[in-house]
C-alpha cells in the first residue's frame, strides 16, 4: 500500500478525507500531522484524535504542527472558515468518541522529515489540505528531503475564481508566503486545486445513505456533511445539491494518480496587493526545463465520488 500522511485543519472536508483513507485499501496512513486554519491546531489534533477513536485506530499517530502563518505571531480563525466550518470544525457536531490520547511529542516538523527520509517518494505521499506553514518549514530545516518528497496538496486554483477572494483559495491564503516558499523549491508537487475539486460533490441523497446505516458514524458523517451542504447553498447561494468535496479528492489523488490529468508548470504565490495568495505561473521559470508542479485540470469525477461513497458507506455499516 502507499503510504500516506495528511495535514490537517481538521474540518468537515478534512475529516471526510481522513475517512476515505482510512477506509482505501492501497493506503496506509502512517500519520496526521495537525495544521491551522478551518480551526486552531488545538481543536484541530483534538477532532483528529477523536475521529482516530471513533473508528478504533488508536494505532495512528498524530503530531501537532505550528500553529500559526510564518509573518505574523498569532492566529485566530477566520470568519468564514467557522462559518463554514462550525466553530468545533465539524459542523458544531459532536464527534461520537471520545479520546484520552494525546499528540505525540516530537513535532510535525520532525515527523515529516524522518518520514520521508526513511521510505521512498514512490511509497509516501504528505497530503496537506490546510496552511503549508508545517510543510514550508520541513522543507527549510531539512534541504535534504526537497527532493525526495512527494507532496499532493488541496489548495490554490489556476482556472476557476477563489473561494475566500476573487483570486484566493482558502488554505494558500492562510499562509501565502509559506506557499509560495513550498511551490519554489523543486519539490515533486502535485496540486489538486479549485479547478477540479468543485467538480465533485457529496448530495443530499449520500448524506440520506449514510444516515441509513442507523450507526453512530452513519449518522455523525450525514448530519456534519449535511451541515456544510446547507451552508454552501446559504452562503453561496449555490445550490449544487451538495457539498464539494475539496480534501477527499487530494487525498483520492495521493492513492490513486490516474483520477486527474494534470499540466506541469512552475508557479508561484502572489504575495502582495489584490491578488495577495494567488497560484499563477512564475515569470521568473517559464524557460526552465524542469517543472516541479502538475496542476490538476480535469479529474474523472464520476469513477472518484462512486469510490469515495462506496468507502464512507463501508465505514459506516462497520
Ligand atoms: C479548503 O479550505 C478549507 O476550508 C477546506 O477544508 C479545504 O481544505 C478549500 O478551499
Ligand atoms: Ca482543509
Amino acid at each position: 500500500p502507499r503510504k500516506i500522511i495528511l495535514d490537517l485543519d481538521t474540518g468537515i472536508d478534512d475529516t471526510l478525507a481522513l475517512s476515505y483513507v482510512l477506509a482505501s485499501p492501497e493506503a496506509e496512513l502512517i500519520g496526521i500531522t495537525g495544521t491551522y486554519g478551518n480551526v486552531v491546531v488545538e481543536q484541530g489534533v483534538a477532532n483528529d484524535l477523536n475521529l482516530l477513536a471513533m473508528y478504533g485506530r488508536d494505532d495512528i499517530p498524530v503530531f501537532k504542527g505550528i500553529d500559526h502563518p510564518s509573518t505574523t505571531d498569532s492566529f485566530s480563525v477566520p470568519a468564514d472558515s467557522e462559518i463554514f466550518h462550525g466553530a468545533n470544525g465539524t459542523g458544531n457536531i459532536e464527534i461520537p468518541a471520545h479520546s484520552d490520547r494525546k499528540a505525540q511529542e516530537e513535532s510535525s516538523v520532525d515527523f515529516i522529515i524522518e518520514s520521508v527520509r526513511r521510505y521512498p517518494k514512490e511509497e509516501l505521499a504528505i497530503v496537506p489540505t490546510g496552511a503549508l506553514t508545517t510543510i514550508a518549514a520541513a522543507l527549510e530545516k531539512a534541504p535534504d528531503i526537497v527532493d525526495k518528497i512527494r507532496i499532493v496538496l488541496m489548495g490554490g486554483s489556476l482556472t476557476q475564481p477563489g473561494n475566500v477572494g476573487p483570486f484566493a483559495e482558502a488554505n494558500i491564503n492562510q499562509d501565502p508566503e509559506a506557499a509560495n516558499k513550498v511551490f519554489a523549491t523543486t519539490a515533486d508537487i502535485t496540486m489538486v486545486g479549485l479547478d477540479v475539486t468543485t467538480q465533485v460533490q457529496m448530495s443530499r441523497e449520500d448524506t440520506e445513505s449514510l444516515r441509513g446505516t442507523g450507526t453512530a458514524i452513519g449518522r455523525f458523517l450525514a448530519d456534519m456533511t449535511d451541515y456544510y451542504i446547507n451552508i454552501t447553498e446559504q452562503e453561496e447561494g449555490v445550490f449544487l445539491g451538495g457539498c464539494n468535496l475539496h480534501d477527499p479528492l487530494a487525498a483520492a489523488v495521493a492513492i490513486d494518480p490516474s483520477l486527474v490529468t494534470t499540466f506541469a508548470t512552475n508557479l508561484m504565490v502572489e504575495t502582495e496587493g489584490p491578488q495577495r495568495a494567488r497560484t499563477i505561473g512564475d515569470p521568473n521559470r517559464l524557460t526552465d526545463k524542469t517543472k516541479n508542479t502538475k496542476v490538476a485540470l480535469s479529474v474523472d469525477a464520476e469513477r472518484f465520488t462512486s469510490q469515495f461513497m462506496e468507502r464512507l458507506m463501508s465505514l459506516a455499516t462497520g
